[in-house]
């Protein structure tokens, strides 16, 4: 089902998400409805909390076909993103990272814009599956960049954070004018 996705400043974005204590039902009805959600916008990603959810799971689906070489978020690559290469990450932990690397990042709940940021080049990631399998990944491509950007929302964080502060500053003037 697809669910509604909070907008910056929705102060619930803000909100430090729990571990998932049970890997049952109604997990696998939230991780569905991430996974719709995510398409429904042609994301690449999204965290629980993004649909209101304080729990610390998230999803990341990466188009198998990528014509630009870059992963943007993109109208014209939003079709190629099937549901079983999803990855589904419950209560990932970054155990390790290596070098740092500058990519443009967008953000479902911040629909539109796109900045570089910079971000460790290497991770490597412990987390559940939905059964409640431990797993580990590593990855230093843009699955990396992904993985960050997201377990900043379980910790109530969004991008436009790790702007300097007057490009910080010139996005919210321009945000706001938004919602006038
Ligand atoms: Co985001």
């Amino acid at each position: 089902m697809v669910r509604e996705i909070l907008v910056y400043p929705n102060k619930t974005l803000k909100r430090i998400s729990k571990e998932v204590e049970s890997f049952d039902g109604a997990l696998h009805d939230l991780l569905d409805d991430m996974y719709d959600t995510m398409r429904a916008q042609n994301g690449l990603g999204i965290a629980a909390i993004q649909i209101g959810v304080a729990l610390r799971a998230l999803i990341i689906n990466i188009p198998l076909d990528d014509p630009h070489g870059e992963h943007y978020i993109d109208d014209e690559m939003g079709n190629d993103q099937p549901k079983e290469n999803t990855l589904e990450m419950i209560n990932p932990v970054i155990v390790s990272k290596e070098g740092h690397r500058k990519y443009q990042e967008g953000c479902l709940s911040i629909p539109g814009v796109y900045e570089d940021i910079e971000r460790a080049k290497k991770v490597q990631v412990e987390y559940f599956d939905r059964n409640g399998n431990k797993q580990v990944i590593e990855d230093d491509d843009f699955l990396a960049i992904a993985v960050q950007h997201e377990i900043d929302h379980l910790d109530g964080k969004v991008f436009i954070e790790k702007l300097s502060f007057l490009k910080r500053k010139k996005f919210e003037k321009e945000w706001a004018k938004k919602f006038k």
